[in-house]
């Protein structure tokens, strides 16, 4: 099949039809803009078998999304989107580079959810932008912009309790949105422990990349305790 990009985390393939691509995802992973490496074994596996489970469970809850169907354990098709050069950030609680950003000790929980905006830029770092930046750039307008946030409020407003239920606490999270042939505004890539902050109700011990990240052992366990609470 023919290899249309490779990401850090995934390879696209041209699909089997015109409008389908194939995500296989790597067991490969990168922090901090591609500066740190390794290889987190299962890793595609239960990215994959997560975000299908996750799209799937969206879509019946009527957000569009890219998904069409999982081809075999790290393989998902998906419908091609053009995708919108922004990645949206959604967060409950203070961590990562919003504590860094404000000062708030990470743990800190966000009464009305932060919503942020990151310009998709390998070269210069995915930096934050505003609203008025976002204009500037010509990446979105305004109106989309709105869209945007309202969406990935409502996937937010869903994936809290789906977490909750599975005794994960949903810390934040990013989404990509993109365009369908056919001009709908659908929710693209990928949810899974990469792409999210998922910390355990009780314990709040972090059961996510921040594992990697942050040198803090039991990487390959997380993701398997993910898998295993997700897909129960
Ligand atoms: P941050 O606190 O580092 O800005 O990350 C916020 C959320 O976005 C977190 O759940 C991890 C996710 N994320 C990605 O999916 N890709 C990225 O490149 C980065 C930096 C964060």
């Amino acid at each position: 099949m023919k290899l249309l990009y490779e990401g850090k985390a995934k390879r696209v393939y041209e699909g089997s039809e015109p409008g389908r691509v194939r995500m296989e995802f790597k067991d490969s992973a990168t922090a901090f803009n591609g500066q740190k490496r390794a290889e987190i074994a299962g890793k595609g596996v239960v990215n994959a078998a997560v975000t299908a489970r996750i799209f799937q469970w969206l879509g019946g809850q009527g957000i569009e999304t890219h998904f069409l169907e999982q081809i075999d354990d790290r393989t998902l098709d998906v419908e091609r989107l053009t995708m919108i050069g922004l990645e949206v950030v959604v967060r409950n609680w203070v961590a990562g580079s919003l504590a860094q950003r404000t000062g708030l000790p990470e743990g800190t929980p966000i009464e009305v959810p932060v919503v942020e905006f990151y310009y998709k830029n390998d070269a210069l770092g995915d930096p934050l932008l505003n609203d008025d930046h976002i204009r500037l750039l010509g990446v979105a307008s305004p109106d989309l912009v709105a869209r945007l946030r309202q969406q990935a409020l409502r996937v937010n407003q869903l994936l809290v309790p789906f977490f909750r239920q599975r005794r994960l606490i949903l810390v934040d999270f990013k989404l990509e949105f993109g365009w369908s042939p056919s001009g709908a505004l659908k929710l693209g890539d990928e949810i899974s422990p990469d792409t999210c902050r998922l910390w355990d109700e009780a314990t709040r011990e972090r059961l996510d990349k921040d594992r990697f990240r942050r040198d803090l052992g039991g990487v390959e366990e997380a993701y398997q305790e993910i898998y295993r609470r997700v897909m129960a």
